[in-house]
């Protein structure tokens, strides 16, 4: 494990070897906040040493995620894109074979990016060409044509348009399959992850099969419409925090054995 210029140290992850640093900024809130508050959260961010920011076609931050790394890198706060480790998702709308080159377009060119550090499929599921609403309509659902999909993502890892390709929400039979199909394999799977949902057959299966599990909702997000907030009120949590002299959030992150 390195770290950071500032000190978070980093994972390597796939079959390149490729450096992630361990704590990400998530970009997506409910209620939403506006564009210029995410885009100062994100440059208050880069000056207190975060690196790794998580984005994804459906927050509608990749503009401001875009606008803060310019605007970092003009003020002198990093000196190159490379330094920071940029996550971007395929919405389900665009889930269609022919669809994953424009979407991943789409991303880059909202971000004012060459290349992506981590492009995953958001969800395992279609919803028909184009929609963008969520929740989704149960009628917008289609099955995923896994090999077309997955075959588009490879494409795009050989062109160099992302460094890594990987999945998110997919379950040990999703998994299995992507893995009968890929000539790459997913290097990453971002679940929902925490001490109250410790996701350990998956955890185990990850591990076997050489996919880096990351969490998100690490301390149980609010519960609008993901998450609870079972994690930062879970009693034992405050115990041990009370005991390390740290708070619940700090220790929900730290004791987690991943
Ligand atoms: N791949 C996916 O499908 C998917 C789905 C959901 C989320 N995500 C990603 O995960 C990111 C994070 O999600 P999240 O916000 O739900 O989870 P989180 O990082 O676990 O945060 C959950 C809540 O914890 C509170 N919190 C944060 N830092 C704290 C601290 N130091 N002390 C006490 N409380 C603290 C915040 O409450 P307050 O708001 O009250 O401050 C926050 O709403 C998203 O932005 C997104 O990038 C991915």
């Amino acid at each position: 494990m390195g770290s950071t210029s500032f000190g978070i140290p980093e994972h390597r992850f796939g079959s390149n070897g490729e450096k992630m640093p361990v704590l990400g900024f998530g970009t997506t809130v409910f209620p939403p906040v506006g564009a210029e508050a995410t885009k100062m959260a994100i440059l208050q961010l880069i000056k207190l040493g975060y690196r790794h920011f998580d984005t994804a076609a459906k927050y509608g931050s990749e503009q401001p995620l875009g606008e803060a790394i310019q605007e970092a890198l003009s003020i002198g706060l990093i000196q190159s894109r490379d330094e920071l480790f940029i996550t971007t998702k395929l919405w389900c709308g665009d889930a269609h074979g022919d669809l994953v080159v424009p979407a991943l377009k789409r991303s880059l060119q909202n971000l004012k990016l060459e290349y992506l550090d981590l492009f995953l499929i958001h969800w395992p599921v279609s919803c028909k060409p184009g929609t963008y609403e969520f929740p989704i309509k149960e009628e917008n659902f289609l099955p995923m044509d896994f090999n077309s999909i997955w075959a588009a993502m490879e494409e795009r890892q050989r062109l160099n348009l992302t460094k890594s390709i990987g999945v998110s929400n997919f379950s040990c039979k999703k998994l299995t399959d992507i893995l009968a199909i890929a000539n790459i394999p997913p290097a990453v799977n971002q679940v929902e992850m925490n001490p109250m949902w410790q996701q350990k057959k998956l955890r185990e299966f990850c591990r076997a099969n050489g996919i880096f599990l990351t969490a998100y909702s690490p301390l149980g997000a609010n519960g609008t419409f993901w998450g609870s907030d079972r994690v930062l009120e879970c009693e034992v949590l405050k115990e041990i925090a009370k005991a390390k002299g740290k708070t619940a959030a700090q220790t929900g992150i730290s004791e987690m054995d991943i």
